[in-house]
């Protein structure tokens, strides 16, 4: 048995952006806008802003955002009497403007309620607009927030059918300006998204369709889109792949790659998609024999002819975005294995196809020496 939702209403497509004042309208008098410190004095971002004429901005979300910052977000939004949220931005943003606009219509003061095994999220929410400026995290089509709560040392995804954006605008046109290291993140971050979706427990034939076009897309413009990052036809293919991978891993979830991944970001400070990729080529070979003939139709999709071959051509991707490849790359020491092999344990853990235990995870991190 599975289930299939989506209710995101998507527009995709170079120069989308520009619709978003129009947009808006369908859904709101007051909009907010949530962005990030630099992206707010971008061109393509201010130009949005100004046209929706004199609206709040809040912009102090950071790259893993914070329970405290989706409060602070939500006291604005209560206090200047919003009724639609824009978010703009990479998945910080987007998750940050989600958690809050359900937070708003809740009655409670703290997403922290929610959080960690806090009580569950209502179905209510303000209308939310994602507008992805990274094509990595698929956000603007999830119903997960992945929040920080450094008080707890605790980096975890919040979920549940409130924070689901009401519509996107994808514009692959405002990712040209992204560095060669945060184009490579974030598409590997999408790549996982799109494998973790194909090889978690739960995963279903729709999401199936969109994980392997979305590798696959993945797989052949990654190189284009890293070494000529004005390149509007790779943009658009990855923008496309990380919108599709979103939805690979929107209802499945994720696996073994993204539990690794919160303690790698929450004790070693890696970003989200590098953290992914740290442990994705040792997934790929250690999941394959698991997924039998479904691995075939996958690698066969991407070209490839065995997992070896695939995690080989990873390995090549993470060199060439100066991804940390090595325990030292990222600043990890061998004494911190055994707490980082115990903090991976998250239950994100429990959807992968194979078992993992300590002592693959000890053997992962010992080859990475
Ligand atoms: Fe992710």
């Amino acid at each position: 048995m599975w289930t299939f939702t989506l209710p995101t209403k998507i527009q995709f497509g170079a120069g989308v952006s520009k619709s978003c004042a129009q947009v808006a309208r369908d859904y709101g008098r007051r909009p907010a806008v949530v962005t990030g410190k630099t992206l707010v004095k971008t061109d393509r971002v201010r130009s949005i802003i100004s046209d929706l004429g004199e609206v709040p901005v809040f912009s102090e979300v950071t790259p893993n955002p914070t329970v405290n910052q989706v409060d602070a977000l939500a006291r604005l939004i209560r206090e200047q009497g919003c009724d639609v949220v824009i978010a703009i931005g990479g998945g910080s943003p987007i998750d940050c403007a989600k958690a809050a606009s359900a937070l708003v219509l809740s009655e409670e003061s703290s997403i922290a309620a929610f959080f960690g095994g806090g009580k569950p999220l209502g179905a209510e929410h303000l209308p939310l607009i994602a507008i992805p400026t990274t094509s990595g995290t698929g956000s603007e089509v999830t119903p997960i927030a992945v929040l920080d709560d450094p008080a707890n040392s605790r980096k975890a995804p919040l979920s549940g059918p409130a924070l689901y954006p009401v519509h996107a605008l994808v514009d692959p046109e405002l990712t040209l300006s992204l560095s060669r290291y945060t184009t490579a993140a974030t598409a590997l971050d999408a790549l996982s998204h799109a494998l973790e979706g194909y090889w978690s427990k739960n995963h279903q034939p729709i999401c199936d369709l969109a994980a392997i076009e979305a590798a696959r897309r993945i797989f052949a413009n990654f190189e284009r889109a890293c070494t000529d990052p004005g390149d509007l036809q790779a943009r658009t293919e990855l923008s496309c792949a990380a919108l599709l991978a979103g939805m690979a891993f929107q209802l499945p979830k994720n696996a073994m790659v993204h539990a690794c991944s919160f303690p790698l970001s929450t004790r070693h400070h890696l970003a989200h998609g590098a953290a992914c990729a740290f442990t994705l080529e040792f997934a790929v070979q250690f999941n394959a024999p698991a997924l039998g003939e479904r691995f075939g139709d996958l690698a066969r999709a991407c070209h490839f002819s065995s997992a070896e071959a695939m995690a080989e051509r990873i390995h090549t991707f993470k060199r060439l975005g100066g991804l940390p490849c090595t325990l030292a790359d990222a600043g990890i020491a061998p004494e911190d294995l055994p707490e980082l092999v115990l903090a991976s344990f998250h239950p994100l853990m429990n959807n992968n196809p194979r078992e993992v235990t300590k002592e693959d995870l000890g053997r992962m991190y010992g080859g990475l020496s």
